[in-house]
């Protein structure tokens, strides 16, 4: 063992590691040395003391309803700042910014969930969804638009062969960026790492605000910089409805109304129990906080006869690289108690509690709002942009996905003057239009039989 990492491991207690050391193979010894080296102890300390000085109240959060803009509201001159996000977006300003380092386990999926087959005729997945889009904007505004995606340590290389195999969905490989999130290591309650095998330490990845620190030490930053890329339109792998490049929404955030810092759009809750993100202040900062974390009331609030915490997130965000570079790290760090199957060293025993024995860490993308001086929020419309692919069964699965994809395709086919029957099933290409108005604009059937199956 490197004399340098055994000194670390005195002078933050973590000697326990070495237990074993003696007995492994030469092999195992590699492997256990490479992922000391790996660990950044300043941040190690740093979370053993964010764990100790964790909070377990179950008050109330201080929160208070937060000011949001309506894409209904017939004041704000939508036509002009949609025309501002389009020349930003001929000028190569935006770049495409999707974190995809979740694996599909909650949908019963093995692979990572970028690749889960999402739209309802085609079975297009859920890269391609994004990859078609980012093409058709391209194309549309006759400029490069860059993809950067942050994968994780244990889907790398599967959604590098993913996209390379189908040819990038038609992007140049030049102008897609693949970059994996970062691992911590968990601790128990006396801030001791745990062993998963006698030769490797116990490390998840670093949530998805790890994409902040992750683009800045893989060199995307710098990449966006060379490109002239200012702006980053940030979306999850999971939502085929999202608008990834929308100009009016980057007209908006770009506007003297915003700071230009951090904007994100919004939809109104479907029911006070919907399972999303929620908007709110903290003091005189926008935030967005987990359902989990409102009381029954907050949750249930009225003001006015209208739900006081009505802006669902669906985790769509407008970046200023500029900002980014300034809070790389910033990010606080949620801790989670969870159950972490580990080496007793005290036994050599595999401990399979199902009781929490560890606290994790991981940084939200969300709390960059706060961090900004002036954000934006954009309430969108529900049936647009939102139909989330989470779960395998019932609510936000694939099934009401597709549903939801579907009735948004009758939609702009009938604005188009289509006839659609009730039972066609019709999916629109993210390569054939991104709104209704690009629809119009092309050669469509007048009609579409009853019980036809169609990708348009
Ligand atoms: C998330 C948001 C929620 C929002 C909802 C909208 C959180 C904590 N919650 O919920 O506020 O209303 O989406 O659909 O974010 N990911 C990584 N690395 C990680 C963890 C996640 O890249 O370490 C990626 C996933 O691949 C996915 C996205 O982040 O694209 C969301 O992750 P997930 O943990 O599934 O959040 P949700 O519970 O879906």
């Amino acid at each position: 063992m490197l004399p340098s990492i055994e000194q670390q491991l005195i002078r933050s207690g973590q000697e326990h590691l070495l237990h074993y050391w003696d007995e492994l193979d030469s092999k195992s010894k590699a492997k256990l040395q490479e992922q000391l080296e790996t660990i950044d102890f300043d941040l190690f300390r740093h979370l053993v003391e964010v764990m100790r000085n964790r909070e377990e109240t179950t008050a109330a959060p201080e929160i208070s309803p937060c000011p949001f803009t309506s894409l209904d509201d017939p004041t704000a001159d939508w036509d002009a700042l949609k025309q501002a996000g389009e020349a930003l977006i001929r000028q190569g300003k935006i770049g495409v910014l999707t974190v995809a380092g979740g694996q599909g386990t909650r949908l019963g999926w093995s692979g990572p969930k970028g690749t889960f087959p999402a739209t309802p005729v085609t079975g297009k997945s859920l890269f391609q969804i994004i990859a078609e889009q980012i093409l058709f904007a391209s194309q549309k505004y006759g400029v490069k638009i860059p993809w950067y995606i942050m994968t994780s340590v244990e889907n790398d290389q599967i959604t590098r062969s993913f996209l390379l195999d189908n040819n990038c969905f038609g992007l140049d490989r030049t102008d897609i960026f693949i970059f994996p999130q970062g691992v911590v290591p968990a601790v128990d309650a006396n801030g001791k790492m745990l062993l998963v095998e006698k030769d490797q330490i116990f490390m998840n990845p670093d949530g998805h605000g790890g994409v902040i620190a992750a683009l800045k030490s893989s060199g995307a930053l710098e990449e966006m910089a060379s490109r002239g890329v200012e702006q980053l339109a940030y979306v999850q792998v999971d939502n085929p409805l999202v608008k990834v490049v929308d100009p009016t929404f980057l007209g908006l955030h770009c506007s003297d109304q915003s700071s230009g810092e951090v904007s994100s759009k919004c939809v109104l809750k479907s029911d006070p129990d919907e399972r999303v993100g929620v908007f709110c202040n903290r003091g005189e900062a926008t935030s967005i906080i987990e359902y989990s974390d409102m009381t029954s009331e907050q949750t249930h609030e009225m003001i006015d006869g209208k739900l006081a915490y009505c802006c669902g997130s669906i985790a769509a965000h407008l970046f200023s690289i500029s900002f980014i570079e300034n809070v790389a790290n910033d990010l606080p760090w949620h801790v989670a108690h969870k159950a972490v199957q580990h080496v007793d060293v005290s036994t050599g025993d595999t401990s399979v509690s199902e009781e929490p024995n560890a606290y994790k860490f991981e940084r939200f993308v969300f709390d960059l709002l706060p961090l900004a001086s002036n954000s934006i929020v954009l309430q969108t419309k529900r049936e647009e942009e939102f139909a989330p692919i989470k779960n395998a069964q019932g609510n936000d699965s694939a099934q009401t996905s597709m549903k939801l994809q579907r009735e948004r395709a009758v939609t702009w086919l009938r604005a188009c003057g289509v006839e659609v029957p009730e039972d066609a099933m019709v999916e629109i290409s993210a390569t054939t239009a991104d709104s209704i108005e690009d629809l119009g604009k092309i050669e469509l059937p007048t009609e579409i039989l009853a019980g036809e199956i169609i990708s348009i």
